[in-house]
């Protein structure tokens, strides 16, 4: 690895991917001449059955949704998050008809992109976090101001007829409710329920890229064998489908990748909603024409599922080795930043300890730092970090919503003044190096820096 240390990266280190029990995988799956044959041709378009299976089951046993089993209905593969959040857009708006892209602010930089390419360019709006997640009374009073403006400026024409797309939401929000990138924030559970009601008053559809969610474990390191993490918070699917009746469209979509657990190269994910939204996501053209993404890659991941030995790598080596960086970092920032006025802003704790036995996880890539208002702006940290101490971070303004001017106005006052920092592609003593040399960044003073060491 190059002596630069990278903590914008969000990939993780390369002996981190589980290359062996891959390689088992697609032998296996290539000389069973049954698997092969249909691995091998075009697959389903909601996905090769077995897997959805597998990730039914595999979903179930991790979420335990309130509704019960996940059934197979509820499940199509996908290309990965990313990919699958393109295929959306293709059959769910309308750059007509909906109104607005609504992203969490700060916001996973790379989706405005895909939402601009799919005609919204001009049209995606900030909502900002607040600690438990998400303003709802900013994203209601924009969408009531915004539907009232629209009813005075006259009916919007659709491009794609309603009868060959079934639906066509007039609003889209886009978000990671949990272990966020950038900032780490996870909702809470009655902020998702707030959500989702006013999604039912708008006609919104919520996108919500839950990548992150596997990647979990306590805060705070106890020694304590009686300690357990409190329970994962419903995803806002499961909101849904506990209070949606079997026939609805439903307002949203869980947005799953097999990047962060897996590798992203395999480039698979899987998409949850209702039975409808799933069989309509599936009749898109390009899946109609060649059936659903990353087929071949999905027989050799159904293997690695069903065995186990997806869950035990996750286990054994990701969150084993995520959990350890993560407390270096922390003791890390503690030990050179906080002297220094950083703060640590992930927001509150979202599930709060039922009894001393119970503790608060943490986890995903990230973690956010806001810098206080008498250090230079975030961006000149980083761009003095990069040029002067081979270090880069993810700073602030990355992460306002694209073509949103308020914002970028709203950045200034909050988020604009942190950096995101990442665990996943460093081993620890780089991490631990990496904070330590941030610090040069701050200022060109040396003596603050004399006053620290
Ligand atoms: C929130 C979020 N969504 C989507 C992605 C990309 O996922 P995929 O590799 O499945 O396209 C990432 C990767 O950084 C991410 O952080």
């Amino acid at each position: 690895m190059s002596s630069h240390i990278n903590l914008q990266l969000g990939w993780p280190t390369p002996r981190l991917f589980p290359a062996e029990q891959l390689a088992a995988a697609t032998t296996s799956s290539l000389l069973d001449p049954e698997i092969a044959k249909s691995a091998l041709i075009y697959g389903p378009d909601l996905g090769y059955t077995p897997f959805r299976e597998s990730v039914a089951e595999w979903l179930t046993s991790f979420y335990q949704p309130p509704s019960g089993a996940i059934p197979i209905d509820r499940i199509a593969i996908t290309g990965g998050a990313s990919q699958n959040l393109a295929s959306i857009l293709q059959v769910f708006s309308d750059p007509n008809t909906t109104r607005r892209i609504w992203m969490v602010e700060p916001t996973y930089f790379l989706a405005c992109t895909i939402f601009q390419d799919a005609g919204f360019a001009g049209r995606l709006r900030g909502v900002p976090e607040n600690e438990h997640g998400i303003d709802i009374e900013f994203l209601r009073k924009k969408l009531s101001k915004f539907e009232y403006e629209a009813s005075q400026n006259g009916v919007y024409h659709e491009i794609k007829p309603t009868t060959q797309y079934g639906k066509i939401f007039r609003h889209i929000l886009y978000l990671t409710p949990t272990f966020s990138n950038p900032s780490a924030k996870t909702m809470s559970t009655p902020v998702r329920q707030q959500l989702l009601s006013l999604t039912r008053e708008y006609d919104m559809l919520i996108i919500s890229d839950d990548v992150y969610d596997f990647l979990r474990w306590p805060a705070e390191e106890t020694k304590s064998t009686s300690v357990k993490m409190a329970p994962i918070t419903p995803r806002l699917v499961d909101l849904d489908r506990a209070t949606s009746s079997d026939d609805s469209w439903g307002n949203s979509i869980s947005n799953g990748s097999f990047s962060k657990i897996v590798a992203p190269g395999v480039r698979v994910g899987w998409a949850e909603a209702s039975t409808k939204i799933i069989l309509r996501l599936s009749q898109n053209g390009a899946t109609r024409s060649g059936g659903a993404p990353s087929h071949l890659t999905s027989t050799f991941l159904d293997h690695l599922l069903s065995s186990g030995a997806m869950q035990k790598h996750i286990d054994e080596i990701l969150i084993r080795t995520y959990q350890s960086r993560y407390r270096v970092l922390m003791k890390a920032i503690k030990t050179h930043l906080e002297p220094l006025g950083v703060r640590i802003t992930t927001g509150a704790p979202y599930t709060v300890p039922e009894d001393n036995n119970t503790i608060v996880p943490a986890g995903g890539f990230f973690t956010y730092i806001t810098f206080p208002p008498e250090l230079p702006s975030a961006d000149v940290i980083a761009k003095r970090a990069k040029d002067e101490q081979a270090l880069t971070f993810a700073y602030g303004a990355m992460f306002v919503v694209k073509g949103d001017e308020t914002s970028a106005e709203r950045s200034k006052q909050g988020f604009g003044n942190g950096a995101r920092l990442c665990w996943a592609w460093h081993e620890e003593e780089e991490i631990e190096k990496g904070l330590k040399v941030m610090v040069e960044a701050f200022t060109d003073n040396s003596i603050l820096l004399s006053a620290l060491y």
